[in-house]
């Protein structure tokens, strides 16, 4: 847990905000023991704004590790931020519902959920099973 944390922290430094000048940090851990650090990656579209979450979860997925145990979001606030609705999203697709989602700040974890109390009624793979598939 603490080298999650640790690992999040360290992510938080190569934020790039210069926009929102909110510098967050995210770490996963993944089940097979792996850890990709991930921080928000801002864009002056603002729309193509990359969230710390989704970076860390992305940069696993592009090394080959796809199942998600845990993850650590850092930001210097208090309370401290939870995942947003696209980030949750994504950690769905790649975690069930047991996923253990730590909120921190630079002084530590300040809270632990579970991904399913986060995002209950999720969107998820079998929504798109033939029996939804609209008719010809
Ligand atoms: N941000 C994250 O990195 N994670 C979240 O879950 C919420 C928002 C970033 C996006 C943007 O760079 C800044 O925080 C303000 O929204």
């Amino acid at each position: 847990m603490n080298k999650l944390f640790e690992a999040a922290k360290k992510a938080r430094l190569n934020s790039y905000s210069p926009y929102s000048n909110y510098k967050v940090g995210a770490a996963v851990l993944m089940k097979d023991g792996s850890i990709f650090g991930g921080c928000n990656v801002e864009n002056s579209t603002y729309g193509a704004t990359v969230c710390a979450e989704r970076t860390a979860i992305l940069s696993a997925i592009a090394q080959g590790s796809n199942e998600i145990a845990e993850i650590c979001v850092v930001t210097d606030a208090t309370p401290p931020w939870p995942p947003c609705g696209l980030c949750r999203q994504t950690l769905t697709e790649f975690g069930d519902g047991n996923v253990k989602v730590h909120l921190a700040n630079l002084s530590g974890v300040k809270e632990s959920l579970k991904l399913k109390d986060l995002m209950p009624y999720a969107f998820l793979p079998e929504h798109l099973s033939k029996k939804s598939k609209k008719k010809k």
